[in-house]
């Protein structure tokens, strides 16, 4: 596999060169980006995720070196990476099945996603999830403390670890810490309910920099540091920080996005274009505009409200049988929780409902695929979609509205965008969609397929602009010089509160 340094990646590698010079990335997510098996015939078969972080961070970690932790149930794993030139490690943490399943499935997934995403029925908050979720926590945070260096960066992400710098501070790790929270931030009355807010507000404000998706998960959690734990805030033109017992912590907005490069040469390649021609047959859309969902089958995603509006749009406008077609991609995730199951069995009634009420021989309103396409088969669908619809209920971002725009090469397409999800803050040229009502999911899609050819190609070149402009690179980019700012064993700042 060869090291790819398209432009925006040598940005990111030329900030860590010039600020963080001899510094590796010790990075920690719940994934890994790397995994190996055993195939059938014996071999070892290695599976790479196709993720925007992946995309980001490998370059850099196979240029700089460093360390990738992740844990998985049951036996850990160390691998070297890239399978067929090692430049870096990684070390997956083996967890017990039930701890891990109560820190995953339990404090993670039924208490702190549900909750972030503001979903305050669905959470479930345990005593023994929560003493599963801290031992895990301490597992990471005592492999990082072993492998990391001072002059070394250790980047965290996401909700799954939330106590991990606090821990790694415990430990004596006196390096720059970053934690990027993927998620949305919930407001402090959300908040409230999380029996531990305090702990993991604590925990967290032992990292130097905290990124979010959007400026509204920064006030929230600059709000919940002051009002939880008297934190004192200061804010600057270049954000947000907070003083808490002598730690000065960073607070920034910085969207995560896609290798958008990488997009537009599969949207742009031959090979997707004999494809999308295959799928246009196979779907019988010679005649017909093409809706398309994309997501994991995520309660956060707002598919029932989705599906519902589809229903309405139908109802409501009899000159689209047999002329429209939803394509609802659905990839199983989390299954072991029973919101997660029922969701799915909804979805398929759904989908089943619609296809009786109003399909007829030669057209099915819509199809569901349950299963993770590659990202070049998404790219052929997005370039065929008319229409692709994102109507999270929340979401920290939503990577498959800016991939959907960088895959429209040609200029056409229109995207249906929830104004809840974070993509929304940078993409405010897609067709708003407010995801809660399905009669107003209805108005949403009908506002998209009846617009003018001019009035979709204005918005397009627009949400191209915006999505050319912040890159998964320039993101890594921003990561690293934000981290450099705050971090006081590199800048040496002074901090005055205001
Ligand atoms: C969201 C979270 C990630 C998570 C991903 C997939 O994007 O922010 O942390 O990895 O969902 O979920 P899973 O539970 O399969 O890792």
């Amino acid at each position: 596999m060869a090291v790819r340094h398209t432009s925006g990646a040598s940005a990111a590698a030329n900030a860590m060169h010039e600020l963080f010079p001899g510094a590796r990335l010790i990075v920690a997510a719940n994934r890994a980006p790397y995994r190996r098996s055993l195939g059938p015939d014996g071999e070892p078969r290695w599976e790479r995720p196709a993720g925007g972080l992946t995309a980001a961070l490998d370059p850099l970690m196979q240029g700089f070196g460093g360390v990738w932790i992740a844990a998985q149930p049951g036996e850990g794993q160390d691998l070297r990476v890239p399978p067929e030139a090692p430049r870096y490690a990684v070390e997956v943490l083996g967890v017990p099945v039930e701890t891990y399943r109560a820190y995953y499935s339990g404090y993670a997934n039924a208490g702190l996603w549900p909750l972030c995403h503001n979903l305050v029925e669905r959470a479930h908050f345990r005593p023994s999830d929560w003493s599963s979720y801290r031992h895990v926590n301490r597992l990471f945070a005592e492999r990082i403390a072993k492998v990391a260096k001072p002059e070394d960066i250790v980047f965290l992400h996401d909700y799954q670890l939330a106590m991990v710098p606090g821990y790694l501070r415990g430990l004596g790790y006196t390096g720059p810490i970053a934690h990027f929270w993927h998620i949305p931030w919930p407001p402090t009355v959300v908040l409230r309910l999380l029996p531990e807010r305090r702990l993991l507000l604590q925990g967290l404000l032992q990292a130097d920099w905290l990124g979010f998706q959007t400026d509204d998960s920064v006030d929230a959690f600059a709000a919940a540091a002051r009002k939880e734990l008297g934190a004192r805030m200061m804010r600057d033109a270049d954000g947000v920080r907070l003083l808490y017992q002598g730690r000065v912590t960073r607070l920034a907005a910085v969207p995560i996005s896609i290798d958008t490069a990488r997009v537009e040469e599969i949207a742009r390649a031959p090979v997707t274009r004999e494809r999308i021609e295959k799928l246009r047959s196979r779907l019988g859309l010679q005649d017909a505009s093409l809706l398309l969902g994309v997501d994991r089958l995520d309660y956060t995603k707002g598919i029932p409200a989705r599906l519902d509006g589809f229903t309405r749009l139908l109802a409501r406008y009899p000159s689209l049988h047999g002329r429209v077609q939803f394509l609802q991609v659905g990839v199983p995730t989390r299954t072991e929780i029973r919101d997660y199951r029922r969701l799915a069995i909804a979805v398929r009634r759904r989908v089943s409902d619609i296809n009786r009420r109003y399909g007829r021989p030669g057209w099915r309103p819509v199809r569901l695929v349950e299963r993770n396409l590659t990202l070049d088969q998404l790219v052929a669908l997005y370039r065929l979609a008319d229409v692709a619809v994102v109507s999270s209920l929340y979401d920290g971002l939503n990577l498959v509205a800016k991939e959907y725009v960088a895959a429209r090469v040609d200029g056409e397409g229109a995207l249906c965008l929830s104004e809840t999800a974070g993509a929304y803050q940078e993409l405010r040229d897609a067709f708003p969609l407010s995801p809660l009502s399905p009669e107003r999911v209805a108005e949403g899609l009908a506002r998209a397929l009846f617009s003018s050819p001019e009035e979709r190609e204005r918005r397009m070149a627009k949400l191209r602009a915006a999505v050319a402009a912040n890159t998964i690179h320039t993101w890594l980019e921003r990561v690293l010089r934000g981290l450099h700012e705050a971090a006081p064993q590199l800048s040496g700042e002074n901090v005055t509160p205001v």
